[in-house]
């Protein structure tokens, strides 16, 4: 009989791609996805450890499992991702119903883990070794049907060690996977139904490595590559830093047409003081510059962030300086963080704490302009025609959800299009968070 498999995931887009392997994975070894953790026999959390929020909401996760186990004391569970890596004993002294602890670089080892867990029943496995290539030298090849819109990890792991960050401690050094791996997964993503092809990396745009010609490439030279594939038709890439936004990457955006008109570049903050404090190693004006020589190669894209407001030392001057960068850049959309301080980082043992109630109202004051921005993009959308790759339902019948170029979720009667279909769709209205559309004749 086939086992049951719940996973469930936290965090950034690698986790999503992670989660996809790990369940194929599973599958090959018998298990099969359920859509709640009720009836199954291995529950996976995926984890993230990026902020305090975050972490904490695993131990919360696993207390509410651990009524389960204890009617069903067969059930495993796995605790997999960046609070694996970054805390796997205190995992397992906080929360002893925890079978299994796995590395986001350890888990194509997770079939023997679970065969080790089964013999052992309680006292927790853990395996938290980096080695990058192993883990995707190992993996079989996806197998699912992939849908519309597919992630890619390109790239895992990070070396610039900004003061905040527990990245560069819970993934590892900086790691590019080869180009023809690349390459070979991406054509069989298309062959299973994708049409856009989102690279992913924590520093994807630092991404080289040797290509086809024996070259270094780099991830521009990557992105032609793979918009040469019969059947690619939408590329994007994730996250990127502005310290790897190299001249030829920026061409790109001008040059190859299935690259999308659309950038998240995080800043993280507005003055250089604070930049320099985070250890972002650039100043407001480098990205500044930046922005300019993107949109002078592609006038029509839209770009968003990242920012954390109270950093240590951040001073209502800095914090001021913040608002007027987005005010002058103008963003499609953000995401924005109060800062969180994270064991080990240089940030947390700063002495210049920003108090709470600071930090909160600053924030409120950045979501307000940033909130006001996006939905001043999505209004301009309004009259236009954009194309629009649907991948699921609406939830009315007969409604298809698909998206922009810009990323924005698009609601459109479907007509005679279907799911994974490119549709230019008429913008009859726009949301905070969506827009709408007029029905397709396709
Ligand atoms: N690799 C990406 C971001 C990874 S984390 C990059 O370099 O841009 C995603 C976002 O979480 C970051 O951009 C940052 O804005 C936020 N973040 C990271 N650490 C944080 C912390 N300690 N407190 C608050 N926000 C944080
Ligand atoms: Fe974290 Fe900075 Fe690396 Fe991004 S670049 S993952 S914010 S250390
Ligand atoms: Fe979180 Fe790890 Fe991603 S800490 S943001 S899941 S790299």
């Amino acid at each position: 009989m086939r086992k049951k498999l719940f996973v469930k995931t936290y965090g950034c887009q690698m986790n999503v791609y992670d989660s996809e392997r790990m369940s194929e994975m599973l599958a090959a070894v018998g298990y099969e996805a359920t859509p709640t953790a009720d009836d199954a026999d291995l529950v996976v959390l995926n984890t993230c450890h990026i902020r305090e929020k975050a972490a904490e909401k695993v131990y919360s996760e696993v207390g509410r499992l651990r009524a389960l186990k204890a009617r069903r004391p067969d059930m495993l569970i796995a605790v997999a991702g960046c609070v694996a890596q970054a805390e796997a004993g205190e995992v397992v002294r906080r929360a002893p119903a925890v079978d299994i602890v796995v590395g986001p670089q350890a888990y194509h080892r997770l079939p023997e883990m679970l065969a080790r867990a089964e013999r052992a029943r309680g006292g927790g496995i853990i395996d938290v070794d980096f080695r990058p290539e192993a883990k995707f030298d190992e993996l079989p090849a996806p197998g699912r049907p992939a849908g519309p819109s597919a992630f890619l990890t390109i790239q895992e792991g990070c070396d610039k060690f900004c003061t905040f960050c527990v990245v560069p401690y819970t993934r590892g050094a900086e790691y590019s996977r080869p180009a023809a791996a690349v390459v070979a997964e991406a054509k069989e993503l298309v062959r299973r139904g994708a049409r856009e092809i989102v690279l992913l990396g924590q520093n994807v745009n630092a991404w080289r490595g040797e290509g086809a010609d024996g070259r270094d490439w780099t991830l521009a030279r990557l992105i032609r590559a793979l918009a040469e594939i019969e059947g690619v038709e939408r590329l994007r890439y994730t996250t990127s830093h502005p310290r790897d936004m190299t001249e030829d990457l920026i061409e790109a955006h001008g040059s190859v047409p299935a690259l999308m008109p659309f950038l998240h570049l995080p800043v993280q903050a507005g003055s250089d003081r604070v930049l320099e404090r985070m250890n972002r190693k650039h100043r407001a004006s480098d990205y500044r510059r930046i922005v300019d020589r993107l949109r002078a190669a592609r006038p029509d894209i839209a770009l968003a962030s990242d920012f954390i407001v109270g950093f240590p030392g951040e001073s209502e001057r800095d914090f001021e300086q913040t608002l007027g960068l987005v005010r002058d850049v103008g963003y499609a959309q953000a995401y924005s963080f109060k800062f969180s301080a994270r064991p080990g980082t240089p940030a947390a043992a700063d002495p210049l704490q920003v108090p709470e109630a600071a930090r909160g109202e600053r924030l409120a004051r950045l979501q307000e302009l940033l909130n006001g921005q996006q939905q001043a993009f999505n209004r301009g959308c309004v009259g236009k025609r954009l194309p629009v790759l649907f991948e699921r339902p609406g939830k009315r019948d007969g409604q298809l959800v698909g998206r922009s170029p810009y990323m924005q979720a698009v609601h459109a009667e479907a007509g005679a299009a279907g799911i994974g279909d490119l549709a230019e769709v008429e913008i009859l209205a726009a949301g905070p968070n969506s827009l709408s559309g007029g029905s397709l004749a396709i």
